[in-house]
């Protein structure tokens, strides 16, 4: 199938969008399943991309995974002391998530292993899992800070740390809590900003006793088995904004999209919506694998720019990318700050979603940690690049139902890492999308 896409100036989008399982969560269930004595159901799994590089690493490891349905994994856990050594360099393709919670897992192995991946994660930066897992004791060899790591297992030389996170990144505070099932004694995390903590749920199911007292988490050298989960992942949140942005800014929209995760840690981008004017409602809340769930509905509503910053940027830095696409239909400016991480993630999204939103005529103005937009610029469809970039690829999207005429988008199928279905959900709410 072409890697370009057209995406037509919109009509309303109307009906129930359904959204791909969370990204996050399915990382997780799989590594942690692997980890666990016994079998391990995980339905509703996110299956493509991303998480196909975590359970073919896994699957490395010498851990049965079987797909019983498109959606369903069985994983065969083989213990915390199961593992094998891979027969080959480990490759975690585009997956921060794979590469940062896998180092964790790895340094406390009895083997070496090499993960690496393609060059787009071979340009990110590991120092911040590496230090850490170094004070810990872990052996590993980087270069310059990036991947490919040559983790050389030395389980018995792992001791616990106090550590204070430099960076709000749920990626490091995950890897070394993994890290910390091995290590000696306990290994305790402080986070200035609470980032996603679906590491430490999964593993408080899983009958760990994780401690959690405001910043300090804490876990203690295991001695107990994992207990397997029996699961299901919710839709992911961060795959919903796109939707969510889409029925806020195409007029007369109106869109539920059933069965999302609403992780207090993730839900950022709805309160920023909400800020800005957005008319989105969470019905049928509950729980669902130890996870808050809720079906959402949007309607079209007109948006006023707003400033965002502080604490809250960790909880919707996924979306903020596609926060830029509302912000340009927003009457005002809207001004993003505290968010630098975005030069690190897939692409540096700072330069990427500026320069190709102000392709389309969008006022996007860089700044070292965020960027400005002075919404009302009417937008114009013409070409725009993803950067390989799935969710740069999705926002450009978002923005192109708006854009008028016709906006073609470069290497739009990367959207898969994260949400496999993305334009024919689109499609199938009434928006245009052809092959170019
Ligand atoms: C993720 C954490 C975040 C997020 C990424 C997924 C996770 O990254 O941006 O998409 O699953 O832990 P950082 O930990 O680098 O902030």
């Amino acid at each position: 199938m072409s890697t370009s896409l057209r995406v037509q100036h919109s009509p309303a989008l109307r009906g129930s969008g359904n959204v791909p399982a969370d990204k996050s969560i399915t990382h997780r269930a799989v590594i942690l399943a692997a980890l666990a004595e016994g079998g391990s159901r995980i339905r509703n799994a996110l299956t493509g991309g991303d998480c196909r590089a975590t359970v073919e690493v896994i699957r490395a490891l010498g851990v049965q995974v079987e797909q019983t349905s498109p959606n369903e994994l069985l994983v065969h856990g083989r213990g915390l002391y199961g593992l094998q050594a891979p027969s080959d360099s480990l490759n975690c393709i585009n997956s921060g998530t794979t590469m940062r919670l896998l180092a964790g897992v790895l340094a406390a192995q009895t083997f070496s292993s090499r993960l690496t991946g393609s060059d787009q994660l071979c340009r990110r930066p590991m120092s911040r899992i590496i230090e850490p897992l170094r004070a810990m004791g872990a052996n590993i060899k980087d270069h310059n800070g990036n991947p490919p790591l040559d983790i050389f297992g030395q389980r018995s030389a792992l001791h616990g740390i106090a550590y204070q996170l430099p960076v709000a990144s749920a990626q490091l505070k995950s890897c070394l809590l993994l890290a910390g099932l091995w290590a000696e004694g306990s290994t305790t995390v402080v986070e200035e900003r609470k980032t996603r903590d679906h590491t430490e749920r999964m593993l408080h199911a899983m009958g760990t006793e994780i401690r959690i007292d405001d910043a300090f988490i804490s876990i203690d050298h295991q001695r107990r088995p994992l207990r397997p989960l029996d699961t299901t992942i919710p839709g992911d949140l961060s795959s919903a904004a796109f939707l969510i942005v889409a029925a806020t800014i195409v007029p007369g929209s109106e869109l539920t999209i059933p069965g999302v995760g609403v992780n207090p840690t993730r839900t950022g981008i709805i309160h920023a919506l909400i800020e800005m004017g957005a008319a989105i409602e969470l019905n049928n809340e509950r729980l669902i694998g130890g996870e808050p769930v809720a079906d959402i509905t949007v309607r079209y509503a007109s948006l006023r720019g707003a400033t965002f910053d502080g604490d809250r940027i960790v909880t919707m830095i996924d979306e903020l990318p596609v926060l830029a696409v509302a912000a340009t239909q927003a009457s005002g400016t809207t001004t993003i700050r505290d968010a630098v991480e975005l030069r690190v993630k897939e692409t540096d999204r700072i330069a990427t979603t500026t320069n190709e939103l102000g392709r389309l005529g969008a006022q996007v103005t860089p700044l070292e940690d965020g960027m400005t937009i002075d919404g009302g610029a009417p937008l114009q469809g013409t070409e725009v690049n993803s950067h390989g970039d799935h969710r740069l690829a999705m926002s450009l999207a978002i923005a192109g139902l708006v854009a008028s005429g016709e906006t073609t988008i470069n290497d739009a199928r990367v959207a898969a890492d994260s949400f496999p279905a993305f334009y024919e959900c689109l499609a199938s709410l009434g928006a245009t999308v052809e092959d170019r």
